[in-house]
């Protein structure tokens, strides 16, 4: 029989994509959102893709503990990979409480749920962001977090301590954190890809809505930064290799091959990539020329950071495979299929 995973914020851009690829793996899924940053356009992508007019979807709200003991006892739950949660770095810090109290409870409600149910298997969405501004690059599993920057690289720090306390306390319990650098891309389908709300924070988002005419320029914030061509350098990873490795992930945790009950794995390249390069590479790939400008830098930015995937190569047998070049031309083919082009 096969295994069923629960995917709780599986209608929003990482949590489509590994709804996608646990299901062509074999998986049974049960996607869980509240919509608060989706709607049904990605689920329907991933039925689309899939050829699965079945997957479950259940709409709820894991700060509700009764719901999530509801859905826990609804469906036989062998591991749960969790991704909702609020994501905006600049929000955080302007409403602390809301991000403290919806990243903090929703993952505390799956673990006291999911433990009451006997689902004994938790994957942590976590992030590069908990290395705040390393002193050395690349970055591996064992570099030092850094005090995070934002309420919201605190409550990934915060869901990683309480996921590692889970597991000690409580026996049969297990649990990997994956900390992802920069998804971005989209599926090949051009039938699911991000949906930034009103205007986007992330680089790649901003670029493809500049080049469809929504936004009039793209701001590149700093180019004097001490690297080769004075702008940021970060880990550009595939939104398709980064769901890849959710499968590998759970495959582990599932068959019993976990090497410690609380595991962490980098989720990147080893390729860094200038915001400059990449802004160069979309025009190349993509055959256009991009209105942009360079602005001051903006608070907060880390210098570089990008990641020694080792770890998740050699225990996982993942490996990130698609060039930047791909993963741009789905960006924009993503952003096209939008408009309707
Ligand atoms: N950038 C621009 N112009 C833009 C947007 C971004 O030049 O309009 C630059 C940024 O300065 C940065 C790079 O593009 O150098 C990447 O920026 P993103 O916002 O796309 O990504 P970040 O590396 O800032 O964000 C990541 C994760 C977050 C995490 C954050 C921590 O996406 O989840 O790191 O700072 F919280």
């Amino acid at each position: 029989m096969s295994k069923r995973v629960l995917v709780s914020g599986g209608a929003g851009f990482i949590g489509s994509h590994v709804t996608v690829e646990l299901i062509e793996a074999g998986y049974d899924v049960v996607v869980a959102d509240d919509f608060s940053n989706s709607d049904r356009t990605c689920y329907d992508g991933v039925r689309k893709i899939t050829g699965r007019e079945d997957i479950p979807l259940v709409e709820m709200d894991f700060c509700d503990l009764e719901a999530t003991r509801k859905l826990f006892s609804d469906y036989a739950i062998d591991a749960v990979i969790h991704f909702a949660a609020f994501k905006a770095v600049g929000e955080s810090v302007a409403e602390p409480v809301k991000y403290y109290s919806n990243n903090l409870t929703s993952f505390l409600n799956v673990i006291q749920a999911g433990r009451a149910a006997g689902c004994k298997n938790i994957l942590f969405s976590s992030s590069a962001t908990v290395y705040g501004e390393p002193d050395t690059v690349p970055v591996t599993e064992k570099t030092p977090r850094k005090p995070a920057t934002s309420p919201y690289g605190n409550t990934k720090q915060m869901c990683e301590d309480i996921l590692r306390d889970s597991v000690l306390a409580y026996k049969g319990l297990r649990g990997i954190a994956l900390r992802y650098f920069n998804p971005i891309g989209a599926h090949p389908s051009a039938l699911i890809g991000e949906l930034p709300r009103g205007v986007p924070n992330n680089l790649v988002p901003f670029i493809t809505q500049t080049a469809i005419g929504k936004r009039e320029c793209l701001s590149i914030f700093g180019d004097d930064y001490p690297t080769p061509d004075g702008t940021c350098l970060r880990d550009y990873i595939d939104i398709v290799d980064l769901a890849k490795a959710h499968v590998y992930a759970v495959r582990r945790m599932l068959d019993g091959r976990m090497e410690e009950d609380y595991e962490i794995f980098n989720v990147g390249t080893g390729r860094p990539v200038s915001v400059l390069e990449l802004v160069n590479a979309f025009e190349k790939v993509n055959n256009l020329k991009l209105n942009y400008k360079f602005a001051p830098r903006r608070p907060g930015d880390v210098t570089a950071i990008w990641a020694d995937p080792t770890l998740a190569n050699e225990k996982l047998g993942w490996k990130a495979e698609r060039t930047v070049e791909q993963t741009l031309a789905s960006a924009w083919a993503w952003e096209k299929h939008l408009a309707g082009k």
